[in-house]
């Protein structure tokens, strides 16, 4: 691994053998007046130019709170990161200095957000707020900004661009309203776009347009994807690999086909067979019973215990590691074999 010194911006160019991003062992508490929240206990992993990581759990499992670490935006005091790293090309980005953290957000690392609406402002035009990030960011000249804002609402399917270009975000349907934050958030190049649940607002039709779009950005591109989702259903066809959560932990990761056909956790093929299918329409949807873990008081042993089907003495005792079970495929689960011999096929 290379030498890294804190207080240095990432490096640009080649990377060797460096991921571009890696998240080792994050944590991140809030501290609040009913006591410590654990959020995020212990999140690895990594992302390389050109991959799409999709990062899937239920609501509340730690996912935006891991992206708001990467982002640099967790309000702290009321968190803080007790243990971790977030290696941005092999710098740890927690150790930087405000002013150089500042100078990768937004510009090096980009999001988006679920709710395009509130994201954007009522009383500019969609213009002006794109084309102030090049003039911000840029020092670009009004008039050229402009003609750049143009350029990025083409780049994002936006029908008649230099004609909308003057309209006010109202004026936009949810879609093309997620397509303008997309533009916003890929204006400045950046080399890791994370997507929080972009397209949890939209409609399925315009849900799967979306994603489509973020695919063919990020392959012109060879930007760094995370793709964040409580839905399973929609990343099938653009994610490489995925990440699942529980409770602020990354439970598996596999590349994506290996996970549909034969999950290694518990709690993966319980996603995987709530998934509604066209096939067994009528028949009752498998849904994973019982609650997400209460973060101010978490489970012995492993967190999904309590809801586990494959669940043995020593899950309640043991918290089980995430750990290699083949290939790029890891699983925290003692009883990883028996879930994968009673797979999905
Ligand atoms: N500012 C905060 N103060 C206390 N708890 C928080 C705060 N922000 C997030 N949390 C808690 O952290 C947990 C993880 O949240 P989050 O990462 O947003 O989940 P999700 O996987 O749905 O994106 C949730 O239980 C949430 O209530
Ligand atoms: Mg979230």
């Amino acid at each position: 691994m290379k030498k890294t010194t804190a207080d240095v911006l990432p490096a640009e160019g080649g990377l060797g053998d460096t991921p571009l991003l890696a998240v080792e062992d994050l944590h991140v508490e809030f501290h609040t007046r009913a006591g410590v929240v654990r959020a995020v206990n212990g999140v690895n992993y990594t992302l390389n130019p050109g991959e799409t990581l999709a990062v899937l759990g239920e609501s509340g499992s730690g996912k935006s709170v891991t992206a708001q670490a990467i982002m640099g935006i967790l309000d702290m005091p009321p968190a803080v990161i007790p243990e971790g790293r977030i290696r941005f090309r092999g710098t740890d980005l927690l150790k930087l200095s405000d002013h150089d953290r500042s100078k990768v957000r937004g510009q090096r690392i980009a999001m988006v957000f679920q709710d395009a609406l509130s994201a954007l402002n009522p009383v500019f035009t969609v213009g002006w707020q794109i084309s102030e990030m090049f003039q911000v960011h840029r020092g670009m000249s009004k008039r050229d900004a402009m003609a750049k804002a143009v350029e990025l609402m083409d780049r994002v399917r936006i029908p008649a661009a230099k004609q909308r270009v003057n309209d006010y975000p109202h004026q936009f349907s949810g879609g093309m309203r997620q397509r303008i934050m997309i533009a916003m958030s890929i204006a400045l190049d950046p080399e890791v776009l994370i997507a929080d649940e972009p397209t949890t607002a939209l409609d399925v039709t315009v849900q799967a347009q979306i994603m489509e779009l973020l695919g063919e950005l990020q392959r012109e591109s060879n930007m760094g994807l995370i793709l964040i989702t409580h839905d399973l259903g929609v990343v099938a066809d653009v994610a490489d690999k995925i990440s699942v959560m529980y409770g602020g932990r990354i439970v598996e990761n596999a590349p994506v086909h290996e996970i549909y056909r034969n999950p290694a956790h518990p709690y993966t093929k319980g996603l995987l067979e709530s998934i509604p299918r066209v096939d067994l329409k009528g028949q009752e949807l498998y849904a994973i019973k019982g609650m997400p873990p209460n973060l101010l008081d978490m489970p012995s042993g492993c967190a999904f215990h309590p809801r586990c089907p494959y669940r043995q003495d020593d899950c309640v005792s043991d918290s089980p590691q995430l750990h290699v079970i083949g290939g790029a495929r890891s699983s925290a689960c003692h009883y990883w074999r028996e879930v994968l011999d009673g797979g999905n096929e």
